[in-house]
């Protein structure tokens, strides 16, 4: 028989020797992990295998596996905060399933239950419950992550995976709170195409953007502002989604974009709960909220005649990163900032909505869920 994931059949094996939480000033983004992960095995035969939850480890596998050779890879990234109660709650768990479940349809790999995934992310946090930061800013950062385990070198679907789930616990990206970036508006390299997988969250996509993120990096950029096509679309900016605020400046009205989904852009937790909560609570008389295309050409004449009012990145990690500068074409665009501060005012809202909802200060329908 094919057996569907089934959390309740979780076998815990706990570590004998359990580590000493870091002081949050030594967090850094992704380089410690919990004393404990969860595998779960996949064959096309069987079905899902009995979930593990064990001693954070090597994993052994065969090195003809197809992981290693044809990319059949997904991650997921989402958080688990602190919240009053001595709770720790997953921030819109169920998003990230409905991701991983179209990023594994895409690659031949199967596709999981995700409420049994969430329940099995529960039980590894209660297991490491004592290592989820406390403070504004920090969290559990859970990666989930999926391969092809077939161990052959044929170019076919994987008829064995794994499902695999280890947790960091994180700062925020940035220790003084928000620092805009400086970006290269980047034409010479492409994220993502039509008819490409760049909407899906596989590791494929991450590793060719590094060398173009270096040589913005030699010029002076922090990360990349993708575009694409001959009208120079922004698409995205580094590895998150991109926001721009504009205001006309005969009308005052002011308009948040950002690119819609059209398959080159990644569908971004982070970038749905801030057009949720943008199209709630800006006064519509004063805001459009655009899912549409915007091109760099739009944005440097609109900042010529004073008409680009903020620009961020949006997504899991950084959940908000303000921008201060982009360089096109020799020029750099200058993004403004509140004085003395490191974000435009929306942008710093916006940071807020989403921290009280994440920190459990403020309920929003079910997108904070208690552990
Ligand atoms: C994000 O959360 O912005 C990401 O894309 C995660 C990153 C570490 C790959």
């Amino acid at each position: 028989p094919v057996m569907p994931l089934d959390a309740s059949k979780v076998e815990i094996q706990t570590t004998k020797t359990p580590s000493k939480p870091k002081s949050n000033d030594e967090l850094v983004f992704g380089k410690t992990f919990t004393d404990h992960m969860l595998t779960v095995e996949w064959t096309q035969e069987s079905g899902w295998g009995t979930p593990q939850i064990k001693p954070y480890g090597n994993l052994s596998l065969d090195p003809s596996s197809a992981v290693f050779h044809y990319g059949f890879e997904l991650f997921e990234g989402l958080k688990a905060y602190r919240t009053p109660g001595d709770k720790v709650a997953l921030f819109r768990a169920d998003k990230n399933m409905e991701r991983l479940n179209k990023s594994a349809a895409r690659i031949c790999l199967p596709t999981v239950d995700g409420e049994e995934v969430i329940k099995l992310m529960g039980k590894l946090i209660e297991q490491d419950k004592y290592l989820v930061p406390e403070g504004q800013g920090y969290a559990l950062y859970l990666r989930p992550t999926m391969i092809g385990t077939t161990p052959a070198l044929g170019v076919t679907a994987p008829d064995k995976a794994l499902l695999f789930v280890i947790a960091s616990p994180v700062g925020p990206y940035y220790k003084t709170g928000f620092k805009a970036v400086k970006l290269e508006a980047t034409d010479y390299a492409t994220r993502a195409w039509p008819g490409g997988c760049g909407d899906k969250k596989l590791g494929a996509n991450y590793a060719p953007c590094v060398l173009p993120q270096r040589q913005a990096a030699e010029r002076g950029y922090q990360q990349n502002l993708w575009l694409f096509g001959p009208e120079k679309h922004i698409t995205e900016v580094g590895t998150m989604n991109a926001f721009f605020v504009f205001q006309d400046s005969k009308t005052g009205k002011k308009e948040l974009v950002t690119a819609p989904l059209d398959g080159t852009i990644l569908e971004g937790v982070t970038r749905d709960s801030i057009l949720s909560l943008a199209r709630e609570r800006l006064d519509p008389n004063e805001w459009t909220i655009s899912e549409r295309y915007f091109s760099i050409t739009e944005v440097a004449e609109k900042a010529a005649c004073g008409e680009l009012v903020e620009a961020f990145g949006a997504g899991t990690a950084a959940v908000v990163s303000p921008i201060k500068e982009i360089g096109w074409e020799g020029k750099d665009i200058n993004v403004p900032l509140q004085p003395g501060k490191q974000s435009g005012a929306l942008t710093e809202n916006v940071a807020k909505w989403i921290a009280n909802i994440q920190y459990g200060k403020e309920m929003h329908g079910n997108w904070s869920r208690p552990v």
